[in-house]
C-alpha cells in the first residue's frame, strides 16, 4: 500500500478508506484491551493517532511499538472520538522498522530542557521544538529565493574557500593541508608556497567582495551560503558557522538599500504568518506567547530611520546605565542597541552613517570626512540582524582608505579594479539568517536555530 504523509492524512475526510502511514513513535497509552499509539512523520508538528484493539493481535506482537520507534501502520481512517484531532487510524497492521530501547532512549518524556537537548543534537529533530524550527527554517530559505527571483536577482555561489581577508582580520579559520608538524617556517613566516593553493587561504567571512563583482555586471544579485567566523564570542547570538545572505545592487544608493533590507524582513515575516501557522502557534503557545504578535507588528509598522550619531545622543541623555558607556566613536553594545528599538522607539531601527573606523573599508565615505554610508538593522530582541552599505565606488578614495588601514593593496587587486573599470554607485547588505531564525521562531538561543551549532569548543555532531 501506497504511504501517506500524516500532514494530507490529517486533512482527509475519506472515512473507511484503507490508509498506510511511516514514521516514529511520539508515545504509547496502554488499557486493557486498546493501546493508542501517537506517530509523527516530520511532515507536521502534529501527530497521527492509531487506535489497536490489542485482543486483536498475539500477545507480545506490539512490545517493540515503543517511544522513539520506528514504524509502518496500515488500517482504516475513521473520525475521532477523543478530543485533539479529527481523524485516527483504526489499525490491522503494525510493523517495526526500527526498536528504540526504553531504557536507553533518551527522549522519553516530554518537557526536556533546551540545554539537554543540545547535547543530544543527533536526536533532537525528532522533538515537537525542533521539528518546528527546522521546516521553519526550511520555509524561510524558500522565501528568501522567492523573494529575490520575484524581484529578478540572479543567485551567485561565491567561494568558501578565499584568498581574502574581506573584513575578519583575525576572525578566520585557515585552510590548510600541510604536515601541522612541519610548517615552512622561514624569517619566522609561515612558508605557504607548497600548501595546496600556493598562498595561505581560509574560510570566507562574506560573500560580499566577490557578490560586488557580480553585480558589476549582472546588476542584482544575492548570495546564500555558509560563513565563518573564529571570533571567541561566547554569546546567544554568535555562532562560529552561520549562514548569510548578501543582495548587492548596482546603482542602488543607501536609501534603497535600507528600502530593500526593510521590504525584505517584512516579506519573510509576513511568509513565516503565512506558511508556518502550525508551528508558529505550537511555539507561542510554549516559548513566547507574544510571538505571532510581534511578528505581526514587524509586518505592520514603518522602521525607525536615524543616524548613529542621533542614536548616540539618544543614549547618552536617556538616564539608563549600562554596562559599557556610549560615547560618540565607540562601536555599539548589544545592550544600547535593544534599548533603542524595546525600550525608546519600540519599533525596528535603521542606524545609518557610521564613524568610518568603526566600520569596514569598503564603506562610502560622507563628506564629513567622519562617517560612512553604513546601515544596520536592528531588531527587538535580537540587536544587529543586518548589516550593510553603500560602497565607496571611487578608486583614489577606496585606495587610500585601504592605504590608511595598511591593508595588502596588492591582494586585493581584483577588488579595486571593479573601481578602474565601469564603476557605478551600489550597495548591499548582509541578513544572518540565523538572527532571522531567532526572531521568527521567538527561540533565546542561535545554538537552537541550526540543526548542528559550531561554537567555540562544540563541534561533536
Ligand atoms: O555585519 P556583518 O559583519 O556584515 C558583513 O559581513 C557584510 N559583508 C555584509 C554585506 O554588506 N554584504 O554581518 C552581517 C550579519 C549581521 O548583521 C548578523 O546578522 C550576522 O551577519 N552575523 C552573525 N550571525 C551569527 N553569528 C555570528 N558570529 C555573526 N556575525 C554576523
Ligand atoms: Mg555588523
Amino acid at each position: 500500500m501506497q504511504r501517506i504523509k500524516i500532514k494530507d492524512l490529517l486533512k482527509s475526510t475519506n472515512y473507511g478508506s484503507k490508509v498506510c502511514i511511516k514514521g516514529w513513535v511520539r508515545s504509547k497509552r496502554d488499557s486493557k484491551t486498546v493501546a493508542f499509539v501517537a506517530i509523527n512523520d516530520g511532515s507536521i508538528i502534529h501527530n497521527i493517532q492509531a487506535v489497536i484493539d490489542t485482543p486483536n493481535f498475539e500477545e507480545d506482537y506490539l512490545k517493540d511499538v515503543q517511544t522513539g520507534a520506528c514504524v509502518k501502520i496500515e488500517g482504516t481512517l475513521v473520525q475521532s472520538q477523543g478530543k485533539g484531532q479529527s481523524v485516527e487510524i483504526q489499525a490491522s497492521s503494525v510493523e517495526v522498522y526500527g526498536k528504540a530501547d526504553p531504557e536507553t532512549f533518551p527522549l522519553q518524556k516530554k518537557g526536556h530542557s533546551l540545554e539537554f537537548l543540545r547535547e543530544i543534537a543527533h536526536l533532537r529533530p525528532r522533538t515537537n521544538t525542533f521539528g518546528a524550527i527546522l521546516r521553519m527554517r526550511h520555509a524561510m530559505a524558500f522565501a528568501v529565493h522567492q523573494f529575490f527571483n520575484s524581484k529578478g536577482f540572479v543567485y551567485v555561489h561565491t567561494p568558501i574557500i578565499t584568498g581574502a581577508d574581506c573584513e575578519g582580520a583575525g576572525e578566520m579559520f585557515r585552510v590548510t593541508t600541510m604536515d601541522l608538524k612541519k610548517i615552512p617556517i622561514e624569517n619566522g613566516q609561515v612558508n605557504f608556497e607548497n600548501d595546496f593553493f600556493g598562498k595561505e587561504t581560509s574560510l570566507t567571512v562574506s560573500g560580499q567582495l566577490n557578490g560586488e563583482l557580480a553585480a558589476m555586471a549582472l546588476g542584482e544579485i544575492y548570495t546564500f551560503g555558509p560563513t565563518f567566523r573564529a571570533e571567541n564570542s561566547n554569546t546567544s547570538r554568535h555562532l562560529a558557522e552561520f549562514w548569510m545572505i548578501e543582495p548587492e545592487v548596482a546603482f542602488n544608493e543607501l536609501d534603497d538599500n535600507m528600502n530593500l533590507a526593510e521590504d525584505f524582513l517584512k516579506y519573510l515575516v509576513k511568509y513565516a504568518l503565512e506558511n508556518c501557522s502550525d508551528d508558529l502557534e505550537f511555539l507561542t503557545n510554549l516559548y513566547d506567547k507574544e510571538l505571532i504578535n510581534k511578528l505581526k507588528f514587524v509586518v505592520e509598522n514603518d522602521f525607525i530611520r536615524l543616524t548613529y550619531t542621533e542614536g548616540v545622543e539618544i543614549l547618552k541623555h536617556c538616564g539608563h546605565k549600562f554596562e559599557y558607556k556610549v560615547d560618540w566613536g565607540t562601536d555599539l553594545q548589544s545592550e544600547h542597541e535593544r534599548y533603542l528599538v524595546e525600550k525608546h522607539f519600540k519599533k525596528p531601527v535603521i542606524l545609518t552613517n557610521y564613524p568610518k573606523e568603526i566600520k569596514a573599508f569598503y564603506m562610502k565615505q560622507d563628506a564629513d570626512g567622519k562617517t560612512v554610508r553604513a546601515m544596520d538593522v536592528l531588531f527587538p530582541g535580537i540587536g544587529e540582524i543586518i548589516g550593510g552599505s553603500q560602497r565607496e565606488e571611487n578608486y583614489e578614495k577606496l585606495i587610500a582608505r585601504v592605504r590608511e588601514l595598511g591593508m595588502s593593496e596588492k591582494e586585493l587587486w581584483w577588488y579595486l579594479d571593479t573601481r578602474k573599470f565601469g564603476t557605478a554607485p551600489h550597495a548591499g547588505f548582509g541578513l544572518g539568517f540565523e538572527r532571522l531564525m531567532l526572531f521568527v521562531t521567538g527561540m533565546g538561543n542561535i545554538r537552537d536555530v541550526i540543526p548542528f551549532p559550531r561554537t567555540p569548543k562544540n563541534a561533536e555532531f
